[in-house]
C-alpha cells in the first residue's frame, strides 16, 4: 500500500481542529510534518492509504479517538525532572506540611503523569520522608488523557534517558525503589501501592473530585491555548485543598491567567480560596 504524500492543507485544517477538540491541545499548521510521523504508522496497520480517510474514520468511529489521542500527545518526561523543584518538595513542602497537617493523609495529583516517572519520582520522596517521620501517610492519584502511555505508567517499567538522573544522582534509590528486570528498571510494589491511576481529560472536571494538597500539572499547559489554559485551571482548582500548591512546568506560567492561585516562586504556586 502506497501512502499519500503529504497532508493537504484541508485535511491539515480539520485534523488539526479534531486534535483540539479530543485533546485541547493547539496544534500548529507549521506542525503537518509530525503529524504525519505520528499517524503514519497507525495508516500503515490499518491500511489506510490517505490522511483524509484516517480523518473520516476518526470521525466516524469512536473506537478510533483513544488510539488518535495516544498519537497525538507528546510523553516526554524524566525522573526527577527539573531538580529544583524536587528540592522544593523535599526540603520545604513536605516537612511544612506535616507540621501543619499531622494525622491527616497528603493527597497528591500528577495531572498529566504521562509514563509515571513524575508521580513514582513523588512516591520515592515520600518514603524518604516516611522513613523519618513514621506517621507521615500520603496517597498519589495520577491522570493523563492518553490510555496508552498509563498503561506504561502502570507497568512502572524504565530504561534510557527515563531514569539516567537518578541513576547518577540517587544510585541508592535506585537499588531500594527498582528491581532489575529484563526492561530495565521495574517500580518495586511498595510505591504502587501509595498509587491510583486513572484517564482523565484535564479540559473536564475529575469524575470524583478530591481536595489535593499537592497538584502537578507540568509540561501539559504549553499545549493549549489561552482559552483552554484557563478551562484547565479552572478545573484544577476545584480540585485543589484551601492551602494547596500548584507546580509547573519550567517554562509555563500562569500570571497572564483568572486564577485564585499566586505566584509563591518560579513554578510554584499557592491557592488561595
Ligand atoms: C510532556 S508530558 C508531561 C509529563 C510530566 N508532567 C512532566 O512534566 O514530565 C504531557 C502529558 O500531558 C498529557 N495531556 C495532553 N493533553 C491532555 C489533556 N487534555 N488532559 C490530560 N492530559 C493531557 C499527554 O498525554 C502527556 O502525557
Amino acid at each position: 500500500m502506497k501512502l499519500a504524500a503529504g497532508i493537504q492543507p484541508e485535511t491539515l485544517t480539520a485534523l488539526i481542529a479534531l486534535v483540539r477538540e479530543h485533546t485541547g491541545i493547539a496544534m500548529s499548521e507549521r506542525k503537518s510534518v509530525l503529524l504525519e510521523g505520528r499517524l503514519r504508522p497507525r495508516m500503515q496497520a490499518l491500511e489506510i492509504a490517505s490522511y483524509q480517510a484516517y480523518l473520516d474514520k476518526v470521525v466516524k468511529d469512536r473506537n478510533e479517538v483513544p488510539h488518535f489521542i495516544d498519537l497525538v500527545t507528546t510523553n516526554d518526561t524524566v525522573f526527577f525532572r527539573t531538580p529544583q523543584v524536587w528540592d522544593y518538595v523535599e526540603q520545604e513542602f513536605l516537612p511544612q506540611w506535616q507540621r501543619d497537617h499531622a494525622g491527616n493523609t497528603l493527597k497528591v495529583w500528577s495531572a498529566a503523569a504521562s509514563s509515571g516517572e513524575e508521580l513514582y519520582s513523588m512516591a520515592i520522596l515520600c518514603e524518604e520522608f516516611k522513613a523519618v517521620t513514621p506517621a507521615f501517610t500520603y496517597q498519589i492519584y495520577a491522570t493523563d488523557i492518553s490510555q496508552q502511555i498509563l498503561a506504561q505508567a502502570r507497568a512502572g517499567r524504565y530504561a534510557g534517558r527515563s531514569v539516567e538522573r537518578i541513576r547518577a544522582s540517587h544510585p541508592e534509590w535506585v537499588k531500594k525503589y527498582f528491581q532489575a528486570s529484563t526492561h530495565g528498571l521495574q517500580i518495586v510494589d511498595a510505591l504502587k501501592k501509595h498509587v491510583e491511576l486513572a484517564q482523565h481529560n484535564l479540559l473536564t472536571p475529575l469524575k470524583q473530585p478530591k481536595q489535593f494538597d499537592l497538584v502537578f500539572l507540568r509540561n501539559v499547559l504549553i499545549y493549549f491555548d489561552q482559552e483552554h489554559q484557563q478551562t484547565v485551571l479552572q478545573q484544577v482548582r476545584h480540585s485543589m485543598a484551601p492551602h494547596a500548591r500548584l507546580i509547573l512546568g519550567e517554562s509555563e506560567s500562569i500570571s497572564g491567567l483568572d486564577t485564585a492561585c499566586h505566584f509563591d516562586r518560579p513554578m510554584i504556586y499557592r491557592l488561595e480560596k
